[in-house]
């Protein structure tokens, strides 16, 4: 059985699939495009219907790259858990064998290997689609200067509310502020996160000043890597509620202004018929 999500696993997974397939488009000239999903899942998503007690089966992230038009060379995926790579490798059984990899482990511990199965001169799009703090930066800093020429496109969960903010505001029995540390050092860029946590702390912040300086830390740091174009969206709860931010860049202006397009769209909200596909 599939995970159960919300319907803004929806929304994520449409931006994902309407970039890729500008992506796909964009860059048929080239001789070869790779995709690399990094928490790749078990393949499928159950997404809850709104207003109802059903759910409907949609692709996953790997399903979804798998079945552009033009197609990626070759797409590697990293999952973690046994039991997703078992459900991955049988709903991609009929794809041909040389066009994807499924890799057992820990993104942050087979990122190097994965790597290096990619040709430096070729397109390349990553997406790190994480529930809470499994990314450590030094993961995006290697998909970050892998490449010598163009930089592989990266499309980032950020998971603010999923964690960030539970850490922020955390709940003194379940973090002491060495594992708050620990945390926040191995998924933000260059202990940049200390003020904003002191001023928090000293209620000189709001939440929304929080959230927005824990963001800007963040895309700052993607900068810092070289990328020139940092764009995002924050994804809410049908209730209004911030729940993450996806997040792009690239040192492409081409990808810029696909993916500028692409966040523009108020998919969910502003689109009835894409509601309608799921009822
Ligand atoms: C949000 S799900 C991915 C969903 C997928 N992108 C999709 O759209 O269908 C995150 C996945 O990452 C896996 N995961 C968690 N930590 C990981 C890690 N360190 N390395 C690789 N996979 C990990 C989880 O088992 C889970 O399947």
């Amino acid at each position: 059985m599939a995970r159960i999500s919300k319907i803004h696993t929806k929304e994520k997974l449409t931006l994902l699939e309407k970039y890729l397939q500008g992506y796909v488009t964009a860059t048929k000239g080239a001789m070869e495009r790779y995709y690399l999903d990094a928490l790749a899942g078990d393949g499928q998503c159950e997404i809850e219907i709104p207003g109802t007690s059903r759910t409907q089966t949609v692709n996953g992230s790997p399903l979804i790259a798998m079945k552009l038009k033009p197609g990626f060379t070759k797409c590697f995926f990293i999952e973690i858990k046994k039991k997703n790579i078992k459900t991955l490798t049988r709903l991609l059984k009929d794809f041909p064998q040389n066009r994807y990899k499924i890799r057992e482990g820990d993104c942050n511990l087979v990122i190097d290997e994965i790597l290096s199965e990619i040709p430096q001169e070729a397109p390349c799009f990553a997406f790190l689609d994480p529930e809470g703090f499994e990314v450590e930066w030094s993961t995006i800093e290697k998909i970050a200067i892998y490449k010598k020429g163009r930089k592989i496109e990266l499309f980032i969960l950020f998971p603010y509310n999923m964690a960030f903010a539970r850490v922020l505001y955390y709940n003194k029995k379940r973090f002491d502020k060495e594992n708050i540390a620990l945390l926040l050092n191995k998924t933000l860029p260059y202990n940049s996160w200390i003020d904003v946590y002191e001023d928090r702390i000293k209620g000189r912040l709001k939440p929304l000043e929080v959230r927005k300086r824990i963001l800007k830390i963040f895309t700052d740091g993607l900068k810092r890597l070289g990328y020139k174009f940092v764009d995002w969206k924050l994804i809410e709860s049908r209730e209004g509620r911030p729940l993450y931010y996806l997040i792009f860049t690239t040192d492409h202006s081409a990808g810029a202004k696909i993916m500028k397009h692409v966040l523009q769209k108020d998919w969910i909200r502003g689109q009835i018929s894409f509601l309608d596909k799921l009822t």
